[in-house]
């Protein structure tokens, strides 16, 4: 029979939403001003686009288990054409190999793309590097890798300018009409890839692989702070976490990313399932929205994802705690987010006077069946009917298209 207390330990209270936004906003300050914090608030060099850019970008978007090449055509007025877009999946040995071989093997599917577009004796193409990992930024082109985060270890890179890693790359495979004009984070490509057309949005978030978001600091004239949420540390752990994050590459670092995202959600739900029900499957995000969305009398979806990760036979009753189990490790996730979007909101416009809209890209937000929901009625507990000024939206591809468009500021100074 299933220990209620064990999924209770999961719930996130009201109160408890409140203390998350409370310790958000004092880690943000803290971090802004130099002192310790578990975000490193990190300044970008970007500020929101003026919807006028215009011309033909190209962007390279890399951090996750997807690498994406692309070419942006900006008309300007907010407007852009359909990108072409090639995707290539990058290997565990890609990214956990030598910094030569990991920035000679994005170098070469640049040449793919612009062999496939015939832009390879283009005129120089500048080009916007969304690289979605904790860059301490020297100027806009430019940063070294503080540390890797989603379980990526590239040798030789921690310490050294990622953008000088690729110019070389991109030199070795004679590739010489290509101009790196941007670094970007995916949260900052996102806010920028949405804020080209919606002059609300100021708030831009990645709930995939990793989570993460960012937003434009007023004492800093408006520029965009990426803020590498997935690292704070002030939230209340059950031993599940703490299991988890023992077990990890990274323990001690990445402590909301665990509890929220994609790489991560999986294993919590497997090691409740094991604790709870004493079955011992090896869930990914994926199976958990499969399991989710499964409406059907006898759950018979769920009996088949489990299938897939090593339980061939369960009853009925156990499938259903099973649902129950990912419902709130997912739901946990939800509201986590929710909560540090609203503090980020609150920072910005104390009363919540104004709108908001908020980009947000990545596979759990835009494919798990109830995230998003969960998320908004969370922001609807927090705020009342002023959640009605906060506009949610999904950012799809917001990460690349935003590099191209970031690309496009840099190159018109
Ligand atoms: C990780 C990275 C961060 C990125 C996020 C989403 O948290 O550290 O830079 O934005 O994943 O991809």
């Amino acid at each position: 029979m299933i220990d209620p207390r064990g999924l209770d330990r999961l719930d996130i209270s009201l109160g408890q939403i409140r203390r998350i936004i409370r310790d958000f906003e004092l880690e943000m300050e803290r971090g802004l001003s130099g002192q310790k914090s578990s975000l490193k608030m990190i300044p970008t060099y970007v500020s929101r686009p003026t919807g006028k850019e215009i011309g033909k970008f190209i962007a390279l978007d890399l951090g996750g288990t997807h690498f994406r090449v692309l070419e942006l055509t900006l008309k300007g007025a907010g407007r852009a054409l359909e990108p072409k877009i090639m995707k290539f999946a990058l290997a565990k040995k890609h990214i956990t190999g030598s910094a030569e071989m990991f920035f000679g093997f994005i170098a070469d599917c640049v040449k793919v793309f612009l062999k496939k577009y015939k832009l390879e004796s283009a005129d120089e193409l500048d080009l916007g590097f969304t690289f979605s990992f904790p860059v301490k930024q020297a100027g806009l082109a430019g940063g070294s890798l503080v540390c890797w985060t989603k379980d990526f270890n590239v040798r030789g890179v921690i310490g050294n300018d990622v953008v000088e890693l690729l110019r070389a790359a991109l030199a070795k495979k004679d590739i010489r009409n290509v101009k790196i004009a941007a670094l970007a984070n995916d949260t900052v490509g996102t806010l920028v890839a949405k804020s080209y057309r919606d002059r609300n949005c100021d708030v831009g978030v990645i709930i995939g692989t990793g989570t993460n978001a960012c937003y434009p600091e007023a004492r800093l004239g408006g520029m965009i702070i990426n803020v590498e949420w997935g690292d704070f540390d002030k939230l209340k752990l059950t031993a599940y976490d703490r299991k988890l994050d023992k077990k990890s590459d990274n323990p001690g670092r990445q402590i909301m990313e665990k509890a929220v995202s994609g790489m991560y959600l999986g294993r919590i739900a497997s090691l409740v399932v094991k604790d709870l029900l004493g079955l011992k499957p090896k869930l990914k995000t994926e199976d958990m929205s499969a399991i989710e969305g499964d409406h059907s009398a006898g759950l018979a979806k769920t009996a088949s994802a489990l299938k897939k990760v090593g339980i061939a036979k369960c009853t009925s009753e156990e499938r259903r705690q099973v649902k129950n189990i990912c419902e709130t490790v997912s739901g946990r996730g939800a509201r986590i987010s929710a909560a540090c979007i609203a503090a980020i909101i609150k920072r910005m416009d104390t009363n919540l006077s104004r709108r908001h809209t908020v980009a947000i890209d990545g596979s759990v937000y835009e494919k798990h069946p109830t995230f998003a929901k969960n998320m908004k009625s969370c922001l609807k507990e927090i705020f009342g009917s002023k959640s009605n000024r906060i506009k949610i939206t999904l950012a799809k591809d917001g990460s690349g298209r935003g590099a191209a468009i970031i690309a496009a500021v840099a190159a018109s100074r």
